[in-house]
């Protein structure tokens, strides 16, 4: 798969449909990430992470003592991530333009995957 194959394509209406969908599923995708175990202090890689959102959810989960990578492919969609974290001020998260396929998990003992909603 190249960059081009991606089936919801890349443009700003795509974002803003990815914003609306998490304001929507923000109850459902904090209920998911606590189910899943994510807790204060944790590494959490956020893979697929488009405009930023559920990064920004597991921040708040894994608090200032904890921190959130957010990795995709798409550099349009980072650019506007930053955008959004730098705005709310959040310090805790960083994006990085990377392919799911190779990415490095670093230390995978202290690390969930988060992905949600991401059709990689
Ligand atoms: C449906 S969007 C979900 C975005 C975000 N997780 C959310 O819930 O708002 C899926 C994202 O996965 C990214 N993606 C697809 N294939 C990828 C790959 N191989 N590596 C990294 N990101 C990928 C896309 O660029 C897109 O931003």
């Amino acid at each position: 798969m190249d960059d081009t194959d991606y089936a919801f394509g890349r443009s700003r209406a795509e974002y803003e449909r990815l914003i609306e969908q998490a304001e929507l599923f923000r109850p459902l995708t904090e209920r998911m990430l606590l189910a899943a175990g994510i807790t204060r202090g944790m590494q959490v890689l956020d893979v697929g992470c488009g405009v930023g959102d559920v990064s920004f959810l597991v921040a708040a989960l894994v608090g200032p003592e904890g921190s959130v990578v957010g990795v995709d492919l798409d550099a349009e969609a980072l650019k506007l991530a930053e955008v959004r974290r730098t705005a709310q001020g959040i310090t805790n998260v960083e994006f990085r333009q990377s392919d799911a396929r190779s990415v490095d998990s670093g230390d995978s003992s202290t690390l969930r995957w988060a992905g949600s909603y991401s059709c990689l």
